[in-house]
């Protein structure tokens, strides 16, 4: 079987694309598979310090791959036999800051895989949606938990309910992407991010990115208290005296990551 994702290494940045384009990038077990491992193995090496994930200019990815055997003959038990929930874990507990950069269609677990991501940005052709309710199912990789917490209980009660497909633009009025980018450079552009945030100290970066999804999964009490631990951690890394050496020398951080 061919490989259903490419990753191109532009230290200190990766792109890993989504490469099933004869099917909007649909997402079938091999594909999650796949960005699974290359991110972990992006995540594990301490030169690339951000993760664009993506897919090309008509599709980040259309969803579930509806028409495979998997998905047209699935059972409740083959389905947790097959332990899907499993493999999306692998791109959630990636640690390395992560870009989602849509253009085209992100739609059902395609928008609920931009939503792992740390940051959303988009090609002004982006559209997103939750179609699921149209197949007789709801999101099922996190899209009810996540685009709630993202937009609020009318807004994706209203989305889920009609599975109707939104702009990059609405996508941003609601929260849910963060630059809306031309359809020309709207790559570049987000690389352009990517670099910037690769350009942080990493050890911050990934404890930022922590806390705030403990502000997702967590009540603000345990929440505020691993904001101060990490905080307070921090002050032990070479990379805080660089930061404040940097700042008072009027001179450009190099951050080492530790
Ligand atoms: N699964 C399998 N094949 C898909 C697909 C999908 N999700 N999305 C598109 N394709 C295929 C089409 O069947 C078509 O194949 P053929 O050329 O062999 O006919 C090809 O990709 C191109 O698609 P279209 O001709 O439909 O292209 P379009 O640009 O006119 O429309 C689209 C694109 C709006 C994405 C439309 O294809 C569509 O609505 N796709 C289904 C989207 C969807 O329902 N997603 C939710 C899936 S369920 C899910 O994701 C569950 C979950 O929570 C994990």
């Amino acid at each position: 079987m061919p490989d259903t994702v490419v990753v191109t290494r532009e230290e200190p940045i990766a792109v890993v694309q989504i490469n099933r384009p004869q099917v909007r990038n649909a997402l079938n077990e091999q594909v999650i598979t796949e960005i699974g491992e290359a991110m972990r193995g992006l995540d594990a090496d301490p030169a690339i310090r951000c993760i664009v994930l993506t897919g090309d200019e008509k599709a980040f990815a259309a969803g579930a791959d509806i028409k495979e055997a998997a998905f047209v003959g699935a059972t409740p038990v083959s389905m947790l036999a097959q332990d899907l929930t499993a493999k999306w874990e692998v791109i959630r507990r990636v640690k390395t800051p992560t870009v989602a950069a849509v253009s085209g269609y992100a739609l059902g677990g395609g928008c609920e895989l931009a939503m792992i991501c740390d940051v959303i940005v988009a090609s002004e052709t982006a559209k997103f949606g939750q179609p699921e309710i149209n197949l007789g199912i709801i999101p099922g990789a996190g899209g009810t938990q996540r685009l709630t917490r993202a937009a609020g209980k009318w807004v994706a009660n209203e989305l889920i309910l009609t599975g109707r497909h939104i702009t990059a633009q609405e996508a941003k009025d609601i929260g849910l992407v963060v630059h809306v980018y031309p359809a020309a450079s709207w790559l570049e552009d987000a690389k352009a991010l990517a670099r910037v945030i690769a350009e942080k100290p990493p050890v911050a970066a990934r404890l930022a990115t922590e806390a705030v999804d403990m502000a997702w999964s967590s009540t603000l009490d345990a929440g505020l208290e691993f904001e101060r631990k990490a905080f307070y951690l921090l002050f032990a890394t070479e990379d805080k005296d660089e930061g404040v050496d940097a700042f008072v020398s009027k001179r450009k951080a190099r951050f080492k990551g530790r």
